[in-house]
C-alpha cells in the first residue's frame, strides 16, 4: 500500500514533466518503459526498493524442517500494482536459492544479483499503472546475510537460526530492522511500501510456530503442523516478525481498546521452560494497553503479545507479537515495544532518515508509563537529557546508517515531544498524539510531514519547540513541564 507521500507526488510531478517533454519533441516515438534500475533513493540505504513498485500483499509459506538450521523453503506471491510503467520488477532479495518465478501463474525470465541483493524478474509486458498483477517466487535453501554495523557487535539482521543446545530445542526467527527482511522474503524492502501479509509456518510436530497477525486454523500433515496468520492491516516489511520454537502459547482475556472499543487478542509466546519471573513481566500488558490508548487513541491491530528469543540482541516491534531477548525482558522494553504497535508499525517513516520518529515516541511512551505508575516524568526527561550532555547530540534527521538506533535517535526524539508537551500543556498534547495518529495511521510520514501538522495543531509555538529540538546542532534547554 502506497500513501500519496509528498516524496511519491514529487516523482510523480517528476514523471509527468518528463513525460509532456518527450512527447513534445519525439512525437512519433512511444513513451518509454522507465528507466529499469531506478531504487526509492533512500537517504541511508540507496539501494533498496523499486520506485513505481507498490506491493499490497504478501501470501508467504514457509516449511522449516529442522528448526534451528537456517535452512527453509517455500513459496511468496506478491499482489502488486505499479505507479508508473514496470517492464522488470526489482525485488530486494538475498536469500535461498530461487527455483522459479511466475508472472500471473505463468514461468518468466529471472534472475539474482547477490551485490545489488536484487531478484530481477523480466515481465511478458509491462505492468502499468491501474493493474494489478501476482509474482510468485518458489525459492529454499540458505538465506543471506545482512550486517548491522552500528551495534555493539556487529548483528546479522533478517533470519535467525538458534542451534539446539543444553536441552534447549533448536529455534528460527526473524529480526529484521531495519533492512533485513530480504534475507529471507523476495520484497520491496522498504517502509514506504507497506502491504498485508498472510504466514503459512509448517514446522516439525512438537514445535509452535507463531507470526504478525491473527491466527487461523492449524492443519496438521504426517509429522508435521502448519500454522496460518493473518495480517490485514499494512505494515513495513521489517516488522513482520515470524518465530518457530517449543512454546508455551499463553492467551489471556482481550482488551477493549481497539477501534470503537473492539476487542485486541492477547496472547504471548514464551519458550518451553521460561521462568515465572521472567514472564510476570507480561502480567500488565492490558495496563499498559489501557494507559497507551489512552495517549494515542485506539490500539491499530487485532492482536497483540510478545514472543521471547534466548540469543541477547536488540528487542523488535515486530507487529502485533513484539520480540524480546533474555536480556530485555523489562517492563520498560515491554513498554517502548508496545508503544511502537503505533509509531513504527501504524504510522510509518517514510525513509530511514526519519526513524527517529519511531524511537522518539516509542521511548517517550517509558515516560508516559512511569507517570501512571505514579513516578516522576520530569525525571525521566532529566535522566535523558543528562545523557544527552554528557554522550553528545545531534539533530534528529538521521545522515548515516550508525545513527538510526543511537541514543539520539531514543532520547533527544523523546526529549523532542517532551518539549512539545511544555509548551503546550497536557490537554493540548494529548489532543495532539491522538490528531497525529488519527492523521497518519495506515501510512508513512516524514519528518517535514510531522512538523508541518504539529504547526496546524499547536500552532506556532508547539511547532517552533518541536522544530528546535529537531535541528538544533547543539543541545536545546531542558524542556520542564510548568508545576512539576
Ligand atoms: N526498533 C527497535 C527498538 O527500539 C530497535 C531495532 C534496532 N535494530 C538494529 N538493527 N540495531 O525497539
Ligand atoms: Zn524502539
Amino acid at each position: 500500500m502506497k500513501l500519496f507521500s509528498k516524496r511519491n507526488l514529487l516523482l510523480l510531478s517528476a514523471l509527468s514533466v518528463g513525460w509532456t517533454v518527450a512527447q513534445t519533441s519525439l512525437p512519433a516515438t512511444p513513451p518509454q518503459v522507465a528507466a529499469p534500475a531506478e531504487t526509492l533513493n533512500d537517504p541511508i540505504f540507496p539501494g533498496l526498493g523499486q520506485a513505481g513498485l507498490d506491493v499490497r500483499h504478501y501470501d508467504l509459506s514457509l516449511t522449516v524442517e529442522r528448526p534451528g538450521t537456517p535452512e527453509f523453503y517455500g513459496s511468496v506471491t506478491l499482489t502488486l500494482a505499479s505507479t508508473r510503467p514496470l517492464g522488470e520488477i526489482r525485488l530486494d532479495f538475498l536469500g535461498p536459492t530461487v527455483n522459479a518465478v511466475r508472472w500471473n501463474g505463468m514461468g518468466v525470465p529471472f534472475r539474482t544479483d547477490a551485490a545489488l541483493q536484487k531478484l530481477i524478474a523480466t515481465l511478458p509486458a509491462p505492468l502499468v499503472p491501474g493493474q494489478e498483477a501476482r509474482l510468485t517466487v518458489v525459492y529454499g535453501g540458505r538465506p543471506g546475510v545482512v550486517l548491522d554495523p552500528g551495534f555493539s557487535t556487529p548483528l546479522q539482521l533478517g533470519w535467525q537460526s538458534v542451534p539446539a543446545a543444553d536441552g534447549r530445542a533448536g529455534a528460527n526467527f526473524t529480526l529484521s530492522e531495519p533492512n533485513g527482511t530480504h534475507t529471507f522474503l523476495p520484497s520491496n524492502d522498504h517502509p514506504s511500501d507497506k502491504a498485508s501479509f498472510t504466514t503459512r509456518v509448517t514446522v516439525p510436530e512438537g514445535f509452535t510456530a507463531a507470526a504478525s497477525g491473527v491466527e487461523g486454523p492449524v492443519t496438521t500433515g504426517s509429522g508435521t503442523r502448519t500454522f496460518t496468520f493473518t495480517q490485514t492491516r499494512p505494515i513495513p516489511t521489517y516488522a513482520l516478525g515470524i518465530h518457530v520454537n517449543r512454546f508455551d502459547r499463553v492467551t489471556a482475556p482481550a482488551v477493549p481498546v481497539g477501534v470503537n472499543g473492539s476487542p485486541v487478542a492477547r496472547r504471548d509466546y514464551f519458550p518451553v521452560g521460561t521462568p515465572g519471573n521472567v514472564r510476570a513481566v507480561y502480567d500488565r500488558t492490558e495496563r499498559a494497553l489501557r494507559v497507551l490508548s489512552e495517549w494515542f487513541g485506539p490500539y491499530p491491530f487485532a492482536a497483540y503479545g510478545v514472543a521471547l528469543v534466548t540469543p541477547r540482541l536488540p528487542a523488535l516491534e515486530t507487529a502485533t507479537l513484539s520480540t524480546i531477548p533474555p536480556n530485555l525482558a523489562t517492563e520498560r522494553t515491554a513498554v517502548h515495544e508496545l508503544a511502537h504497535q503505533w509509531f513504527g508499525n501504524d504510522l510509518s517513516p517514510a525513509t530511514w532518515a526519519d526513524v527517529w520518529l519511531s524511537e522518539g515516541f516509542a521511548t517517550y511512551a517509558e515516560l508516559l508509563w512511569a507517570e501512571a505508575l505514579g513516578e516522576n516524568g520530569q525525571a525521566v526527561a532529566a535522566r535523558w537529557y543528562d545523557g544527552q550532555v554528557r554522550g553528545g547530540t545531534r539533530p534528529l534527521v538521521a545522515t548515516r546508517e550508525a545513527q538510526l538506533f543511537d541514543r539520539s535517535a531514543y532520547q533527544r526524539g523523546a526529549l523532542a515531544l517532551h518539549a512539545l508537551r511544555a509548551a503546550v500543556g497536557d490537554d493540548a498534547f494529548r489532543a495532539f498524539l491522538r490528531a497525529h495518529v488519527a492523521r497518519f495511521s495506515g501510512g508513512t510520514l516524514g519528518t517535514a510531514d510531522f512538523l508541518a501538522f504539529s504547526r496546524t495543531q499547536t500552532g506556532e509555538r508547539g511547532e517552533a519547540a518541536l522544530r528546535m529540538w529537531v535541528e538544533s546542532p547543539t543541545l536545546p534547554a531542558l524542556p520542564v513541564m510548568a508545576g512539576r
